[in-house]
């Protein structure tokens, strides 16, 4: 069996990344790699099959440099802008990145994916609330008068309350990450009813947030609101255990055509999404998609 070490792979990617133009010169970097006996973060041995990718930062989507100083640059730019308050809100796509704003893009996509299918959206893992406001001015943009729709969110908002071992390969995932202060979740309590009183039905309450652990709040509200249908439900929980518990408990509340999004499907870093929905589903079962060019959210349309 070819077995091909990674750190020879990443150095000749470096090499060729250092502008090097000559084919042969990223050979003999490569080779030296092989050489060199110090083994590197997810290496494998000659006859070891690679298991640990998620180890090696070198494959990981990550950062730059360049694109964090862009986002600092843009925070600064915010936090000092000469544009007075009440004429902020509408220029704030002044300092919005790309990558937020493919976020709303997709959003958008999503929501008018379920415009045809009845019930609910859900948010599981909602963090500061950027996807329920969204969500809750596209509703007021497509389905103004939809008395049933709720827009309900998920969290601790305390942050992640265990972590298991498949989701610990990530140094990021431990217990608390995440957390919220409480004024910041009365801050979003604060910002969502003011979307909902800009909204034509803004008399009913559709736009709902249930703080705790959603092992607990989603089976809790499933059985005090047993007309529940879903229409869609965006998971961003990160791990395996919420995420497999959550898709289990929502099963009998879909519908064909319910459209069920993952934020970190088929990522290395939190391999805990994928894993619970190929248990909970079995991904041979369902027509993973995603939307054209962008990475996340993956998507799939129950009984498709
Ligand atoms: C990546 S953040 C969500 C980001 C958010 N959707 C956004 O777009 O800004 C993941 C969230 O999942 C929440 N979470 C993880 N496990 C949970 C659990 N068992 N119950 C409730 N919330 C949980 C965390 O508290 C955290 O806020």
């Amino acid at each position: 069996m070819l077995i091909v070490s990674h750190r020879l792979l990443i150095g000749a990617v470096a090499a060729h990344g250092r502008g090097c133009s000559d084919p042969a010169a990223i050979f003999r970097d490569a080779s030296a790699f092989r050489l060199n006996p110090r083994p590197p973060l997810g290496h494998t041995t000659p006859g070891q099959i690679m298991t640990d990718d998620h180890a090696d930062e070198k494959l990981l989507p990550y950062e730059s440099e360049p694109e964090r100083q862009i986002r600092y640059r843009f925070a600064h730019l915010l936090a000092s802008t000469p544009i007075p308050p009440d004429e902020l809100g509408d220029n704030l796509t002044l300092y919005l990145r790309r990558q937020p704003l493919t976020d709303l893009l997709s959003l958008d996509a999503l929501y008018r994916m379920v415009l045809d299918v009845p019930g609910v959206i859900m948010e599981f893992g909602v963090h500061r609330g950027r996807h329920l406001a969204a969500l809750t001015a596209l509703r007021g943009a497509y389905e103004p008068y939809h008395p049933h729709r709720r827009i309900i969110g998920f969290d601790t908002f305390t942050g992640f309350p265990d972590v298991t071992a498949i989701d610990a390969t990530n140094p990021s995932a431990v217990p608390g990450r995440f957390s919220l202060t409480d004024s910041y979740v009365l801050h979003l309590r604060d910002v969502l009813a003011t979307h909902e009183a800009a909204e034509h039905l803004g008399h009913i309450r559709r736009t709902l947030i249930f703080e705790g652990d959603v092992r607990e709040t989603l089976p809790c509200y499933l059985t005090d609101n047993p007309h529940t249908v879903i229409a869609l439900a965006y998971f961003d929980l990160d791990l395996y255990e919420p995420t497999r518990h959550t898709i289990d408990a929502l099963k009998p509340y879909l519908t064909r055509g319910s459209v069920l999004a993952f934020d970190q499907l088929a990522h290395a870093k939190w391999p805990g999404e994928t894993a619970a929905l190929r248990d909970a589903v079995g991904i041979g079962n369902c027509s993973l998609r995603c939307l054209p060019g962008r990475a996340t959210p993956v998507y799939l349309r129950w009984g498709e």
